[in-house]
């Protein structure tokens, strides 16, 4: 009978299920501390959720802040966003009126927000409002809202906010026609993998606890093989860890990845048939560089036979919007990589 396993991919891993981050926890912390909002931008999956609700624990324990987390992913509009905010902040409060207001009205939305926001800086209490997937407002039909937001927040003195967003190629529409003021003073942290040296102890201390060994070439044939992209990671741990082998070696996880890409690979080709063929030629050189830096290059089109730069241009901003393709940066430098690590591996063995 196996134990439950230490490797957690659909919820918040708690204690000593959550590895790392160290120095992030305190960046946030710090931030936070400081009274200064922040960005934290980072790809699906790297862990951003998960970093906030181990901030927020932290805050929790010393009680020094009163900590809202909203999730405005499944929202469309203004009118929603509020109503999100409304219900987690209600809440908290259950004993008090936080501002009984016909949502309906779209008008009062903002009225609304405004209340909610001065409602909570009388608080006296300092307070944090993390709000997740962040870049949904570009969607909103009401293209002021960040606007609105500005004028709901500028004069807060208690609340600190983070938001956090995954879409950096959104997020650039939030720095035209001068809606950049919104986020001036923001601190931007930008979240990358876990530590190499602190993931690869995490996962060897796992299966020793359950009285297992894996060995350091598997490990680190894992964490390269899933880019530390902390999703892809866990999974793959995950099923490692649900084979029950006592001892794992490299052969037993390259067998694991085979079985991966091959239980995906009909979603795969459904993927191929919902693209235009540019948008899967430049997929798969995307996959096959790893990491490409200038998209558009000369010697990138010839040798992946893929068109013109216009058209890639074009192709590019497709797979970007159809989160296919995540932009990061490396130093400064910005690259363009497949954002689902596993299909990325499969389209790297085609021809
Ligand atoms: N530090 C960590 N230790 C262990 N597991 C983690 C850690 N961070 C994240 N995870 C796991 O990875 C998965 C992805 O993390 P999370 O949902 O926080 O990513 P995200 O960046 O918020 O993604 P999205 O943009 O899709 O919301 C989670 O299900 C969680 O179980
Ligand atoms: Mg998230």
């Amino acid at each position: 009978m196996s134990l439950e396993n230490p490797f957690i991919t659909t919820f918040y891993p708690q204690s000593d299920l959550f590895c790392g981050r160290e120095e992030e926890i305190i960046r946030l912390v710090t931030i936070v501390r400081d009274n200064v909002n922040s960005i934290l931008l980072g790809p699906q999956r790297m862990g951003k959720t998960a970093l906030i609700q181990k901030a927020f624990e932290k805050l929790r324990q010393k009680n020094e802040f009163k900590c809202f987390y909203i999730d405005i992913h499944a929202t469309e509009n203004l009118k929603e966003f509020t109503r999100c905010f409304y219900d987690e902040i209600s809440d908290s409060y259950p004993e008090k009126n936080v501002g009984n207001i016909d949502l309906d009205l779209p008008k009062q939305n903002e009225q609304l927000l405004l209340s909610l926001f001065d409602f909570l800086d009388k608080q006296n209490i300092k307070m944090l409002i993390a709000i997740d997937e962040f870049q949904q407002l570009v969607k909103y039909p009401e293209k002021n809202t960040i606007t609105i937001l500005r004028q709901a927040t500028q004069k807060l003195k208690n609340i600190s906010f983070i938001f956090s967003c995954s879409n950096e190629h959104l997020l650039n529409d939030f720095f035209s026609d001068g809606k950049q003021l919104f986020f001036t003073n923001f601190d931007l942290l930008q979240l990358g993998g876990i530590k190499e040296s602190v993931y690869s102890e995490f996962i060897i201390e796992k299966f020793e606890k359950n009285k297992r060994t894996i060995t350091e070439e598997a490990v680190n044939f894992i964490l390269e093989w899933t880019r530390r992209h902390t999703y892809y990671t866990q999974s793959l741990c995950k099923r490692m860890f649900e084979t029950e082998i006592k001892e794992i070696d490299i052969e037993h996880v390259h067998e694991e990845c085979g079985r991966i890409l091959l239980e995906n690979e009909s979603n795969y080709f459904i993927y191929r048939n919902l693209l235009s063929p540019v948008q899967w030629l430049l997929l798969k050189a995307v996959a096959k560089e790893e990491k490409v830096y200038h998209p558009t290059a000369k010697q990138f089109l010839m040798q992946h036979k893929i068109g013109t730069p216009a058209n890639v241009q074009r192709a590019l901003d497709a797979l970007l919007s159809k989160e296919m393709v995540f932009a990061a940066h490396d130093d400064n430098k910005r690259y363009y990589q497949v954002y689902d690590c596993f299909l990325s591996r499969w389209l790297e063995n085609l021809d």
